[in-house]
């Protein structure tokens, strides 16, 4: 069985066919960076409008890419949620109409079980039960895992997500949207011994996160450390403040994934999400399963951030679950994974 998936929740517009038996034939992805980079976020007008010009010509190309044609195609997975409404309606009603057209079954999928389940496209694969940790633009979220669909939240970000604080820091420190990547590069060049950041919420159990403290503490540090500091030390000041705040970032999600996976005495931890990208992250996790006795596992860089394979590979498994959604469509910008079912 091939799925054709597409995924347009936020400022990606991603497209890919996953096959049952030969695994992703192949994915692309357009990042509308560009196009809103002078704005220092995401226009939702301007991504909507982006994703319709290039949904049509990209999913065309990628059909030749992997010698396929609409009959090939067995089923259209798209992000039904959570996103921004317009993004997500352009997505939505493309992918409708074409699963409509080629007389297939159309998938709404949700976003966070894509990144969730992304990890699974590599070899080797985590096997359920797992731990997963969520680490986007949007959410931090520590999620038992028992099966596709059975989504227990042990812990989330009670204010800003992860890749949020990182983006919103970079900003302070004059680095271009979004920051996370440009924050990590410049954070190899600083001293981690200069300043220590406070690990939040990690004293006091429980699994939740805050991470808009940090972004604050960073301010407070830039301003405070600006007035004494030259013009020619302040590149060397930024990254000692991108070093911190990415160390705290760090060791932060690490206590608390530690704690995760003794509580749940999993073996596996799944790491997914734009921030997982983080080279940083990746390290510590991989010694923190290793000390454990288990073993982390994550997508390639380029399934870490928004795509359409996820989203594809998703639709695969709600497929072949039995599940596929009538001809009604519907978005839901704001969606909890736990309301998801394993259907069947
Ligand atoms: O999953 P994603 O592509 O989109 C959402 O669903 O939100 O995640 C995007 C987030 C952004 O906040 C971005 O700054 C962050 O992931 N990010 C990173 C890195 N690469 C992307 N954060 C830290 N280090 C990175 N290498
Ligand atoms: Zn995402």
């Amino acid at each position: 069985m091939r799925v054709l998936g597409i995924e347009t929740s936020c400022d990606e517009t991603g497209v890919a066919v996953y096959d049952s038996r030969h695994g992703l034939l192949g994915h692309t992805v357009y990042s509308q960076i560009p196009l809103h980079s002078g704005f220092g976020g995401v226009v939702p007008e301007l991504a909507s409008r982006d994703h319709v010009r290039k949904l049509a010509p990209m999913v065309d190309a990628l059909l030749t890419e992997v010698q396929s044609t609409a009959r090939d195609i067995d089923a259209v997975a798209y992000t039904a949620g959570p996103g921004l409404a317009g993004a997500l309606l352009v997505g939505a009603a493309f992918a409708r109409s074409l699963a409509w057209a080629w007389d297939v079954p159309a998938l709404g999928i949700h976003h966070m079980e894509g990144h969730l389940l992304a990890p699974m496209l590599e070899d080797p694969a985590p096997t359920f039960p797992f731990v997963a940790l969520l680490v986007s633009g949007g959410h931090t979220q520590l999620v038992q895992v028992a099966d596709v669909g059975a989504y227990e939240l042990l812990g989330e970000s009670v204010d800003d997500a992860a890749g949020e604080a990182f983006d919103k820091t970079a900003k302070l420190l004059g680095l271009g949207y979004p920051g996370g990547p440009a924050l990590a590069a410049l954070s190899r060049h600083g001293d981690p011994a200069r300043f220590r950041f406070p690990r939040p919420m990690t004293g006091r159990p429980g699994l939740d996160f805050s991470f808009s403290g940090l972004k604050t503490f960073a301010l407070t540090t830039l301003q405070q450390q600006s007035e004494q500091t030259p013009p020619s030390q302040r590149e060397k000041l930024h990254a000692d403040i991108a070093r911190a705040f990415e160390d705290a970032v760090v060791d932060t999600l690490a206590i608390k994934c530690r704690r995760a996976i003794e509580q749940t005495g999993s073996r596996a931890l799944v790491m997914s999400g734009g921030v997982s990208a983080n080279q940083a992250l990746r390290a510590r996790v991989d010694g923190l399963m290793q000390e454990l006795g288990g073993r982390a596992y994550y997508p390639r860089a380029e399934l870490c951030t928004d795509n359409g394979a996820m989203i594809a590979y998703a639709g695969w498994q709600r497929l072949r679950a039995g599940q596929h959604d009538d001809l009604r469509f519907d978005i839901q910008p704001r969606w909890s994974l736990q309301e998801l079912g394993s259907g069947g």
